[in-house]
């Protein structure tokens, strides 16, 4: 029988290929150009991380999860892995992704995250970041242009609520959240289709 997580880390990374490659277009290479290190918190079995490091190869990109999603993984190049938790110490990195991380957290965790984000990176005049890749619900710029992506949003937001007592988040919830974990500006850079790239400065 295959393992429930097993099934999941594919589905994550099925999701991370379609993702991986509007990351590296024209469109969104900006937000890697210039970084030295990218710590890919919750990254998973490192889709998203391996298309980086493939791309930007003086760019030195680590993969943080769980002991049982990092497994026996190598890394190869400028791609490693470290297994651990994330609410315990991220490792320092120039900037930090969280790919589809936080809609299925609490706002009490995730304060508490991006603090841990903003204590392993620089600050924002020595290039620190976090990019975000996740929904932000009621952008005009989707909801006039797509109702059926409008309706896969409500769709993500109502399961995030029956199964993580969680919730896709509007911009003015994400603006919350980052003022309370103690970053000073963010910026929505472009929609991919559902999800939106965010990048926030401590
Ligand atoms: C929704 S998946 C997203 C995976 C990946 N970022 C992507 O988009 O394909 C959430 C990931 O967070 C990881 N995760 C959950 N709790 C974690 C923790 N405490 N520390 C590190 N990773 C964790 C899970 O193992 C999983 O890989």
């Amino acid at each position: 029988m295959v393992a429930s997580y097993k099934i999941f880390n594919d589905a994550m990374a099925s999701d991370s290929r379609l993702i991986s490659n509007l990351l590296i277009s024209d469109q969104c290479k900006g937000v890697f150009e210039g970084l030295t290190s990218l710590m890919d918190v919750g990254g998973g079995t490192g889709t998203v991380a391996r298309a980086i490091a493939n791309t930007f190869l003086s760019l030195k990109c680590i993969v943080l999860d769980l002991p049982h999603v990092i497994g026996d993984q190598k890394g190869t190049g400028n791609l490693e892995f470290v297994a651990g938790s994330m609410f315990d110490k991220i490792p320092h990195a120039n900037a930090v992704l969280l790919k589809w991380i936080l809609h299925n957290w609490s706002d009490h965790d995730c304060v508490k995250l991006l603090k841990r984000c903003k204590e392993s990176i620089p600050s924002k005049e020595r290039g620190g970041k976090v990019i975000i890749i996740d929904i932000v619900m009621d952008d005009n710029s989707i909801s006039s242009s797509n109702e059926q992506l409008v309706e896969a949003q409500h769709m993500m937001d109502f399961i995030m609520r029956i199964t993580y007592a969680s919730k896709e988040r509007t911009k003015k919830e994400w603006e919350k959240l980052f003022l309370d974990a103690g970053f000073t500006e963010y910026k929505i850079i472009t929609s991919l289709g559902l999800r939106s790239l965010i990048e926030i400065y401590p």
